[in-house]
């Protein structure tokens, strides 16, 4: 099968993902089947997308022709197989609950044409187990939107142990035609199946990093941010941590100390901010207090003069070489794409890190972990040895 092949495409799952990969999917022309357990969930994501279509009608940046094109692509379906049985790819964005992905995966894969791709939009869980619940694990694979699809950019486009690259090569292909409110899509292949793909990875040691300082009293969020945003950043990190949602970050802690090192485990301070329901914007109280759901107000006249953001740059560029020498990416490069297109920088770790020599990179990792006992913060090796292209 070639891309240009793909015509109509389910989407299982009308929630936050779904139906922003259902609409951006819609918008280049594809039928979409849009399925979900209940015919109330189906009618949400539909209504979800149309009001997101009507916004950019009233701003004049698309036709009302074009939001009736678009909304007619869409077709609603409370019957997997029926959600499935024409169609030259799946993408599923069910709860991230592994016993009902393999579910549907298995039963997908009883209904869809042979030729299908089956492909899953998880945040974390493993390609190949969802391979291993069908008969067609060469056909299945990972496709990892960012929240939301009509803005973000990057797809991570994930290999399974038995996906094939026929399959790795359509589906990157198929993203490539894709368009949001942004531009062009901009996919990312991921060679191996492994705990954050590349972004979430990339991010992994910051996360770690931002709450063990506050953890120990020795940042303060406001002054942090005030910091980072001083720089030009759009959001510091401690009100990314808000803007998340301080559940998922606490989730978040818990898969990578299972699957990295126990050193994710989350602080006690984020244990305690879940326990007491305050979750960040969701809840209108976090780190910081987002009044009515509106930014929290962070006093730009307070950066922190002794933080230094090239702390966050050199734990970027040693979890990406991490990940470079475990064959999981091909080149930094792909890595600083990834991190612009699913953030909001203009360049990557690698290219700000760059200027700065690798070795010296290095001595900044090793610094921070003996600072703060973290050993995971300890350089690579290619780092130390300053062997990096770019
Ligand atoms: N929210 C994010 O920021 C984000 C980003 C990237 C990837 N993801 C991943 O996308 C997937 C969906 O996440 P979400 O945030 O859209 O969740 P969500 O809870 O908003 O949506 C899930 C949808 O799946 C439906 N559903 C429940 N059981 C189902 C079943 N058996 N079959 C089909 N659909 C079923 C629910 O009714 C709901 O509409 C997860 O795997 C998540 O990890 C989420």
């Amino acid at each position: 099968m070639k891309a240009d092949d793909i015509k109509k495409i389910a989407v299982i799952g009308a929630g936050d993902m779904g139906h922003g990969i259902a609409e951006v999917i819609a918008m280049a022309g594809y039928t979409v089947n849009l399925y979900d357990i209940k015919q109330e969930f189906v009618d949400r994501g539909r209504n979800k997308i149309k009001e997101s279509l009507e916004k950019r009608v009233s701003k004049q940046k698309m036709s009302a022709d074009d939001l009736n094109k678009t909304m007619d692509n869409i077709r609603g379906f409370t019957v997997l197989r029926d959600a499935v049985k024409d169609i030259e790819y799946m993408i599923e964005a069910a709860p991230e609950i592994l016993d009902l992905k393999t579910k549907i995966f298995k039963e997908a894969d009883e209904s869809a044409p042979k030729h299908a791709i089956l492909a899953s939009n998880t945040s974390n869980m493993s390609i190949t187990q969802m391979g291993a619940a069908t008969k067609r694990p060469d056909k299945v694979v990972g496709i990892h939107f960012f929240n939301p699809p009509a803005m973000m950019l990057l797809v991570e486009v994930i290999h399974g142990d038995k996906t094939s690259e026929e399959t790795m090569a359509v589906s990157y292909d198929f993203i490539s035609k894709l368009k949001n409110f942004r531009g062009a899509m901009a996919p990312v292949r991921v060679e191996k199946d492994t705990p954050g793909f590349i972004f979430n990875r990339v991010n992994a040691p910051v996360g770690l990093f931002m709450s063990v300082l506050y953890d120990k009293g020795l940042a303060d969020p406001e002054a942090v941010d005030a910091k980072i945003r001083s720089i030009g950043a759009p959001m510091g990190p401690y009100e990314i941590m808000d803007y998340t949602g301080l559940d998922v970050n606490l989730h978040g802690g818990e898969y990578f100390a299972k699957t990295l090192s126990p050193e994710f485990k989350p602080a006690n301070w984020l244990r305690k901010m879940n326990e007491a329901g305050t979750l960040g914007k969701k809840t209108g109280k976090g780190i910081f207090t987002w009044p009515g759901g509106s930014r929290p107000a962070i006093d730009l006249s307070k950066a922190d003069p002794n933080f230094d953001p090239m702390d966050i740059i050199c734990l970027q560029v040693n979890e990406g070489t991490k990940l470079l020498e475990a064959g999981v990416t091909k080149s930094a490069a792909e890595i600083d794409k990834a991190m612009v297109n699913g953030g909001g920088s203009a360049f990557g770790p690698f290219a700000l890190a760059k200027s700065m020599g690798w070795e010296k990179v290095a001595q900044r990792c090793e610094a921070i972990s003996k600072k703060l006992g973290i050993t995971w913060f300890m350089p690579a090796a290619t780092l130390k040895k300053g062997n990096i292209q770019i």
